[in-house]
């Protein structure tokens, strides 16, 4: 189920969140008002993107730029975004641990009816335990977090497709005499995305979803992880999947210009503390493979320039070379992000959208 025709897809990434996915307290990060996410918002769906996904935050990072400290909550900033728009896909990112089934399937047909059939849940497993103790749960190690993840998607879906009532009995939820209407708009159901690449998370979104949110060191391992997906999804469940990448977008007119800013926004201003603070959760918690300790500087520079995605730096056509290089890659689009996302959305329409035209990766908006 793709979002739209285009040949790589592209979503605006984190505008819910203090900074966004930029770990750095250079000027222009996202401040976390409801003007700033409606007009990032606005703009997306003008200039045709295919989605609006946000990261789902419960408390920040701390450090000088107390990183991601605001943000807002992604089903009803979802559903105010799905009000306020046309044409663009709005995604909730839901970490299992923080909704019951039942609640997240209402909520989710809700927001597909407030948009007209344009809503998509982004299923997070979930790895920050800081964040799954202020619900008065204790995480589950990893294995089983995925086991419960499972049964909640089945249970979801259960609700999106079943007429009439039943029941749901399994090992985390138990739900006599199950009822859910009205159905979403989308049938058989609204797109699934799954962020996650460890092999449970690889073999979730094989079986359950449609798009597989993916973070790799380079691309060549990106290249290794869409055949590996897109193999388990074929050969275990009889069906395909997706997978999406995450690039950082560092703009300039000349390539120096963007290496300075590039410099300026990450080595200038960067916060060490916070991508540190993030780096050493998500390293004790998160399946996901875990980064070389002679790596680490190197490493928090990459998470400090966009959560760990592709940092790309340079002029719209160099950047267009690496987003086609991604799509070469097997990968169906890619999540953005900017240091500052008013003027990289404009920096994205006047200049690097229509250098993707031209590659014939995308159409021209309509
Ligand atoms: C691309 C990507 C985006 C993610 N976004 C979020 C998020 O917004 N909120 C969150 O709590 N966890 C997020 N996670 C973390 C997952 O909850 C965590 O990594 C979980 O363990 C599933 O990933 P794994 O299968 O790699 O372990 C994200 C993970 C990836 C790979």
């Amino acid at each position: 189920m793709a979002l739209s025709a285009n040949r790589f897809q592209l979503a605006v990434f984190g505008s819910n969140v203090s900074h966004g996915c930029t770990i750095s307290s250079a000027a222009g990060g996202i401040e976390v008002n409801w003007g700033e996410s409606l007009s990032i918002a606005r703009t997306a769906d003008r200039i045709g993107l295919e989605a609006l996904i946000p990261v789902c935050r419960w408390k920040g990072f701390g450090g000088p730029s107390e990183f991601n400290h605001r943000s807002f909550e992604t089903w009803t900033w979802a559903a105010g975004l799905a009000q306020a728009t046309q044409r663009i896909h709005v995604f909730a990112t839901t970490a299992v641990a923080s909704i019951h089934p039942v609640l997240a399937a209402k909520q989710a047909a809700t927001i597909d009816h407030i948009s007209g059939g344009r809503f998509g849940l982004n299923v997070v497993a979930g790895w920050n335990s800081h964040e799954v103790a202020m619900f008065g749960k204790t995480q589950f190690p990893h294995a089983e977090r995925y086991a419960m993840t499972d049964e909640w998607m089945r249970f979801i879906h259960e609700l999106w497709t079943r007429d009439g009532e039943f029941d749901f009995t399994g090992t985390y939820f138990n739900g006599p005499r199950c009822y859910a209407e009205p159905k979403p708009l989308q049938r058989p159901r609204p797109p699934v995305m799954s962020a996650g690449v460890s092999p449970a998370g690889r073999r979730f979104a094989a079986q359950h979803a449609d798009m597989n949110f993916i973070l790799a060191p380079n691309l060549e391992m990106a290249s290794a992880t869409v055949a590996d997906v897109r193999r388990i999804a074929r050969e275990d469940f009889a069906r395909e999947v997706e997978v999406w990448g995450n690039a950082a977008l560092f703009i300039g007119a000349t390539e120096a210009e963007a290496r300075d800013y590039y410099q300026h926004v990450i080595h200038e201003q960067g916060d060490l503390v916070a991508a540190g603070n993030l780096l050493d959760t998500f390293t004790a918690e998160s399946g996901s493979q875990l980064p070389d300790p002679a790596l680490r500087e190197s490493y928090l520079r990459n998470m400090m320039a966009g959560y760990s995605g592709f940092p790309v730096v340079g002029t719209a056509s160099s950047i267009a070379d690496f987003l086609q290089a991604m799509a070469d890659c097997g990968m169906a689009g890619a999540t953005l992000s900017w240091p500052d996302y008013t003027s990289g959305l404009t920096h994205l329409e006047c200049d690097l959208l229509p250098e993707l035209q031209t590659r014939g990766l995308r159409q021209a908006a309509a």
